[in-house]
């Protein structure tokens, strides 16, 4: 854009506030103009700004309202969705991105990009998890977090989205999420949590589905509660798109500004609720203060003057879609050497799968083709389609055709690279998928290929993981996700190994779709889905159940290994916990490892599953170099949620710091003694005797007084008694005044 063609400069006086409005005013600043747009106050000088998507790029568009992705938006760099990104497990990678977004929106005056959305993946039939990062909080929310900072340092807003668990597409905007506290903060807020405290986004995106009965967008527990008194967040919460259900319990719930605009009603009934006294003039004030605030932020970056540089953001996106591919398996066959005969097989080579379908679908400033990419190495490679991809589908006949043209191609090659995927109406945001199978066409290519040609490399371009029932049949497979537009040169570069992969799974590739955790109840029925796994999501039902899986979270292979030594641990002074391992690259090549770190507590008072991540750092060796890799835990990140105090409680014990490749393959253990938090449950007549008995006033009170009258032998009495309130029976075991004179003096201390 023209940086003439900016909207007027928020004039003065600066220090304008929601007290030199008009109550109309007021409103209309809490609404968008447009789908894009919030609503400019000419007489006092308030700038209209623009949020558009993201997350990966920017969707921009240039004519035609929509939010859905349908209609086209301006060119910009496609980089590689969540599911790619979270792959690389490196935040400073993703804060790199994260600059990249900010320079094209400041180029294009978009002053808050729609993303990231850390939403946890609960279930993999989740239409939407490939703008996601991870099944689990500690990757979803340090990805997260690295993207607004990159995102924000060049003066342009991120939203956090979608605020909160909102983990399907379907009836997402009413579904109520039931969902217990511990889980609810321990998994689905823990993340967002992150973000909110390390980056400091500008605005959150509530979501459109309910929690526990309650819309985001109108939950003053969430919105002011949690987000900002618990958290400290200081910005905007912005709804996501039609997510408004009433707008004047939103606002007192602390939902900011609704988008997009609503044509003037929502602000004539907010102006209503003020007159006839249902709605405070003060909470709008508050409202509109943090809305000129962000009109402000907006305003203080300067015009960007330089264009787009097309080629640099072309080649960061190829960088990450890079190291963003996870290779799952290899028997030797990678990488190819450059003169190897070989054979391209399957649609998706030639029409790449690069993103989803939605919101977040970018009109990328160029695409790369895997087959060009490959043909650009290894010079004129024979290629087959092999299948189709299209919505409509084709014929048997035309199937078979396709089918038996690639088995002739592939039978002549040395290697064949066979590409296979998930078409792209299989998934999509608004709607879940239904299974996680790739189509039948698919799998019996396979099958009639490998036949003739046992040297099969499989690619997977897919948004949601796929079952791979085939992978005993197949030397290699490489797992490509969706990687942005320039994943076909990225996906050539590991092929011949000019880029050694180091991508790791940030979600399991289970088996069946019937291991999952949510099998069963997802996604739930009639408007209710019950999170009945609890905290046991992802890699922590697994492990649980102790479960077979196709590939673990954390997995990835590397053209070379590492070797680990033992790993120490200390409790800094901070409460934190520093965990130092030499991890040395014991192969030919230079390569990147992820070193991973997973707690477990023996012997917990609590529920917890049998360990989890909580640090991660990724590392690039020469060969032959070793690294001390330093990986530091946040003492807040090992706490559980107390539902009996409500807060966050670090338990005091020895935890086990399990360290290695990935959830299934660790390599060396320490234990580190922490100091935890006390929890002092107040006293009542509804204390059992048990927790009466540990009071530290009166409990050796109460001992002396039982063991007076029963004896000292009678442990049985307790053991029986033990988990009675003491209020409840009267007179036994012991006088109720004396129960009462026990509980006040507890009361008192
Ligand atoms: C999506 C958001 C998106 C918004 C604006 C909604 O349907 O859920 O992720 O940012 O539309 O396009």
């Amino acid at each position: 854009m023209n940086p003439d063609d900016r909207e007027p400069v928020m004039t003065e006086p600066k220090g304008l506030r929601a007290a030199d409005l008009t109550l109309e005013e007021k409103a209309a600043l809490t609404s968008g103009a447009d789908f894009w747009t919030t609503k400019a106050i000419d007489r006092v000088g308030v700038p209209s700004i623009m949020l558009t998507d993201g997350p990966h790029g920017l969707r921009k568009q240039a004519t035609g309202n929509d939010h859905l992705g349908l209609a086209g938006s301006v060119p910009a760099t496609c980089f590689p969705p969540a599911v790619g990104l979270s792959a690389t497990f490196d935040p400073e990678l993703a804060e790199r991105v994260g600059v990249a977004l900010g320079v094209e929106s400041a180029i294009e005056d978009v002053a808050v990009i729609l993303g990231p959305g850390i939403n946890i993946k609960r279930s993999p039939l989740c239409g939407r998890n490939f703008e996601y990062m991870s099944e689990d909080p500690i990757v979803s929310g340090a990805m997260g977090a690295g993207l607004v900072k990159g995102i924000q340092s060049q003066g342009v807003g991120s939203s956090l989205k979608h605020f909160a668990a909102n983990n399907q597409e379907t009836d997402r905007l009413r579904v109520s999420s039931d969902v217990d506290p511990r889980p609810l903060r321990e998994i689905y807020l823990r993340g967002f949590e992150r973000v909110v405290r390390d980056a400091q986004p500008w605005t959150v995106m509530c979501s459109y589905n309910r929690i526990n009965g309650v819309y985001a967008s109108e939950d003053p527990w969430l919105l002011t509660q949690v987000l900002r008194e618990e958290w400290g967040f200081d910005g905007i919460v912005v709804s996501d798109w039609g997510a408004v259900n009433d707008r004047v319990a939103g606002l007192v719930a602390g939902m900011d500004l609704e988008m997009p605009s609503s044509g003037g009603r929502t602000d004539a009934e907010l102006v209503a609720a003020v007159r006839d006294g249902r709605l405070d003039e003060r909470d709008l004030d508050a409202v509109a203060d943090r809305l000129l605030e962000l009109a402000r932020k907006a305003q203080a970056r300067a015009a960007a003057t330089d264009p787009l540089d097309v080629d640099a953001h072309h080649a960061l996106a190829r960088e990450v879609a890079g190291r963003a591919i996870v290779l799952l398996k290899n028997e030797g066959t990678l990488p190819l050497p450059r003169n190897a005969r070989l054979a391209v097989i399957g649609e998706f080579a030639r029409t790449p799968r690069f993103q989803g379908a939605g919101s977040s679908q970018i009109n990328p400033t160029r695409v790369d083709a895997a087959l060009d990419a490959i043909r650009a190495v290894a010079g004129d490679v024979p290629f087959a389609a092999g299948f189709d991809i299209t919505p409509e589908g084709v014929s048997e006949a035309e199937t078979a055709r396709l089918r038996d043209e690639a088995v002739s191609v592939a039978r002549d090659a040395g290697t064949v690279l066979l590409f296979l995927g998930v078409p792209s109406h299989e998934e999509s945001e608004g709607y879940d998928r239904e299974h996680i199978d790739l189509p039948a066409a698919q799998l019996d290519l396979l099958d009639a290929i490998v036949e003739v040609n046992p040297e099969v490399v499989v690619v997977l371009s897919n948004g949601g993981v796929v079952a791979l029932p085939f992978a005993r049949k197949v030397p290699a497979i490489v797992e490509a996700w969706l990687l942005g537009q320039a994943g076909g040169s990225a996906t050539a570069d590991v092929l011949f190994g000019d880029v050694n992969p180091s991508g790791r799974l940030a979600e399991t590739i289970p088996l069946r779709l019937e291991d999952t955790p949510a099998y069963g109840s997802f996604p739930g029925e009639h408007g209710h889905v019950r999170y009945g796994e609890g905290l046991l999501v992802g890699y922590r039902w697994y492990d649980e159940k102790q479960l077979a899986v196709r590939y673990p979270f954390g997995h990835g292979l590397s053209y070379t290994t590492f070797a680990y030594g033992d790993a120490v641990a200390a409790v800094r002074d901070d409460g934190d916990v520093v965990v130092v391992v030499p991890v040395t690259n014991t192969g030919r090549v230079a390569g990147r490892e992820v070193v991973q770190a997973y707690t477990s507590l023996p012997g917990s008072d609590v529920q917890r599953p049998p360990h989890e991540l909580k640090a991660f750092a990724s590392v690039q060796l020469a060969p032959g170099e070793t690294a001390s890799v330093t990986l530091r835990i946040r003492r807040s990140e090992l706490a559980y949620w107390d539902i009996r105090v409500d807060r966050w409680i670090v338990e005091s014990g020895a935890y086990v710091i399990d360290v290695g490749s990935s959830s299934r393959d660790l390599r060396t253990s320490t234990t580190v003694v922490v100091d935890g938090d006390e929890v002092v449950l107040p006293a009542s007549l509804n204390s059992s005797f048990d927790e009466l008995l540990l009071d530290p006033v009166v409990g050796s009170d109460l001992r002396a007084m039982i063991e007076e009258r029963y004896g000292t032998g009678e442990n049985q009495l307790l053991k029986m008694l033990g988990n009675f309130p003491v209020g409840r029976l009267d007179g036994f075991p012991l006088p109720r005044a004396d129960l009462v004179e026990l509980v006040e003096r507890a009361q008192r201390g």
